[in-house]
């Protein structure tokens, strides 16, 4: 038996006659853009998460900078986020004027904390992009605690729940990617901006269709990025098994721990009260190349996502060099996703589990 890093195919199979019936409902209606079915999914999953409102919009990176630009950030701003993401979190900031400011990261949690956040602030600070890492849930309070809003970048956490509620509902707003490997995922690009501010939630309806109410007046530069009708329909279908496929997720973590993966490997840690649906199951090593080795041997799904982190990205020399952040290097170094999926097995769990523990005999 192999197991394969991901295993988007499995739990859609029960759903396709209805997602084929939903791909015909759109296509009968012949209503491709801003119709009836954004509207009810950006209705429902703004509810799932207990926000107010959600925009639809084409991908997890536009809606990072529209919901910036929503918030108020323009040029001459600093927006805090951390180094160790997927490199969306920070590319999203510079078109809207803003500065980057690479902060650092917890590597247990693999979140930025109030901490790392303080040590990055300056007076010109604007906003803080707090990344839900792996569906791991950063400490939105106490960030905002330090007098800055808070962006969700919750594009790896649908399903995540934390004591404080759902991401999505956390910050000053939140946004989302339905990429088809994502906890929530399409079938294309995806995405969304949850938030309970009426003025930002319309702000950014009006960015994401060219800055413009009616297509006649345009009262900003906006942009063409909208969620389109057969996506947000093949998502609607997908909903309501979202929190069964996160509790398999946290079943498939739980197989891991059982299994004694934790004799090998340091498993990722929950922030204080967190139930993560762990979008990738990340652990770490000081050795992490011997795991490499003996998983790719066993044909067992790895990849070690953000070895470079974004501040040593050549396209961020600009905003990285000379920084130090030891969390974001040592987490770089030693981290290592393996397989996770909602319908990972004991079975699966054990044999990758099997594979590291020949590894370190
Ligand atoms: C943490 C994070 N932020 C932002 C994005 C960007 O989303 P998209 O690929 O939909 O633009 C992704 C996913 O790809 C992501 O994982």
């Amino acid at each position: 038996m192999t197991v394969g890093l991901f295993d988007t195919h499995t739990p859609m199979q029960p759903l396709m006659d209805e997602v084929k019936a939903a791909i015909e409902r759109v296509v009968a209606s012949g209503k491709y853009i801003l119709g009836p079915e954004v509207s009810a999914f950006e209705r429902e999953f703004a509810e799932y998460c207990g926000a107010g409102y959600g925009v639809g919009v084409a991908n997890g990176t536009d809606a990072i900078t529209i919901a910036l630009r929503a918030m108020g950030i323009g040029p001459g701003d600093e927006v805090v986020v951390p180094s160790f993401t997927f490199y969306a979190s920070a590319e999203a900031i510079p078109p809207t004027g803003a500065t980057p400011v690479f902060c650092d990261i917890d590597p247990d949690t693999y979140c930025v904390t109030a901490d790392t956040v303080r040590a990055a602030l300056t007076p010109r600070t604007k906003a803080v992009i707090a990344v839900h890492l792996f569906g791991n849930v950063a400490p939105v309070a106490e960030i905002e605690a330090l007098g800055v809003p808070v962006l969700e970048d919750a594009a790896q956490a649908a399903g995540s729940v934390s004591p404080a509620g759902r991401p999505g509902a956390l910050g000053s707003a939140a946004t989302w990617s339905y990429f088809p490997s994502k906890n929530l995922g399409c079938m294309g690009d995806g995405g969304m901006i949850t938030t309970s501010d009426e003025q930002i939630a319309e702000r950014a309806r009006t960015l994401r269709f060219h800055g413009s109410h009616d297509k006649v007046t345009y009262e900003q530069v906006g942009y063409n990025s909208r969620l389109d009708e057969l996506q947000a329909a093949i998502l609607r279908v997908q909903l309501p098994h979202l929190d069964a496929w996160a509790d398999g997720r946290r079943a498939a973590g739980e197989h891991y721990e059982r299994a004694g993966l934790g004799e090998l490997a340091k498993l990722p840690r929950p922030t204080a009260g967190a139930e993560p649906a762990w979008h990738l199951y990340v652990v770490s090593h000081s050795e992490v190349e011997r795991l490499e080795g003996a998983l790719a041997g066993a044909g067992i799904g790895h990849k070690a996502y953000y070895r470079t982190p974004i501040h040593r990205q050549a396209a961020m020399r600009a905003w990285g060099e000379g920084l130090s952040l030891p969390g974001t290097d040592e987490a770089a170094r030693t981290h290592l996703a393996i397989p996770m999926s909602p319908v990972l097995t004991r079975a699966q769990a054990e044999e990758v589990v099997a594979a590291m523990r020949a590894a370190s005999t």
